[in-house]
Formats: structure tokens, C-alpha cells, sequence
């Protein structure tokens, strides 16, 4: 099974922008939490990072026909952009939403979610152990569909 894991906008930042937010952990600290998670589980994991909305919508892209499913955190991207929805639709690849905050609990345009729509679930305020519940129910989710 394999899995696309694509962060979006300041989360390379992560250790550094408000930890009261997101923690001390760095965005290398977090790849690697996720690969040994995923080698653990036997799942392949890519990984992708981009600050820029039209290389989000390549990354989802590109996942087509070569991916089980994506866990995407789009940062900031979630709450504006239809291009990231519509990529996902587009690609028709079983996707995860995973937010280290809590948006719900956090400024009110952080409710709004486009990519919402297209995800299987959403996982937020779980700090980075929610990009690990997103493997989880990735891999549930194929092997009751395999
Ligand atoms: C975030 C929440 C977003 O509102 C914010 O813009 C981010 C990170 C999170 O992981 O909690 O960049 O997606």
C-alpha cells in the first residue's frame, strides 16, 4: 500500500511558528515519526511539502493511478482553496484531512474547510500523531475496499 503525505503552506516551519499551536516538533522530526509509523504498519509512504497552492494540486495529481490514498494537511490552503478541492475530486484517490490544531476550537475562518468535501475524515487537534490516524484509516479504508 502507498501513501502520499503532502504538507502545505509554513508547515516546513514546524518547531519554530507557534508551538503554542503546533509544538516543538520540526517538520524532519515529523517525517520521521510518520516513516516509522508506516514502516511498522508495511505501508510505503512519499512525502511532499510545498508553500505554493498550484504545486498542492500537482502533488494530489500526480498521486492518480499511483497511490492508495493521500493524508494532506493543506495548512492555510484548506480554508480558501477550490483548486485543492477540486484536485482531489480529480484524482479520485482516497484522501485524509489532518490538522495538528484544533481548527474548530481556533479564529472562525478555521471552520471553513474546501477539501473537507472530498475526504474520507478529518482528524484535527491530535498534534502530529493525527497524520498517524490518518495512515491508519487509509489502510482500513483499502482493505475493506481491496
Ligand atoms: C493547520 C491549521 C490551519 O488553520 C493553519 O493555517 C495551518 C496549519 C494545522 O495543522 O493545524 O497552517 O492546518
Amino acid at each position: 500500500m502507498k501513501i502520499m503525505v503532502i504538507n502545505g503552506p509554513n508547515l516546513n516551519m514546524l518547531g519554530i511558528r507557534e508551538p503554542n499551536h503546533y509544538g516543538r516538533e520540526t517538520y524532519t522530526d515529523l517525517v520521521k515519526k510518520i516513516q516509522s509509523y508506516a514502516d511498522e504498519k508495511g505501508v510505503e509512504v512519499t512525502f511532499r511539502q510545498s508553500n505554493h497552492e498550484g504545486d498542492l494540486v500537482d502533488f494530489i495529481q500526480s498521486a492518480y493511478g499511483n497511490f492508495d490514498g493521500i493524508v494532506i494537511n493543506p495548512g492555510a490552503y484548506t480554508h480558501t482553496s477550490i483548486a485543492i478541492l477540486d484536485a482531489a475530486r480529480a484524482a479520485s484517490v482516497p484522501c485524509v484531512e489532518v490538522h495538528i490544531s484544533d481548527v474548530n476550537a481556533r479564529e472562525e475562518f478555521r471552520r471553513v474547510s474546501y477539501i473537507r468535501a472530498a475526504c474520507l475524515a478529518t482528524v484535527s487537534g491530535k498534534g502530529t500523531d493525527g497524520y498517524l490516524e490518518g495512515i491508519d484509516i487509509l489502510k482500513k479504508h483499502c482493505e475493506e475496499n481491496q
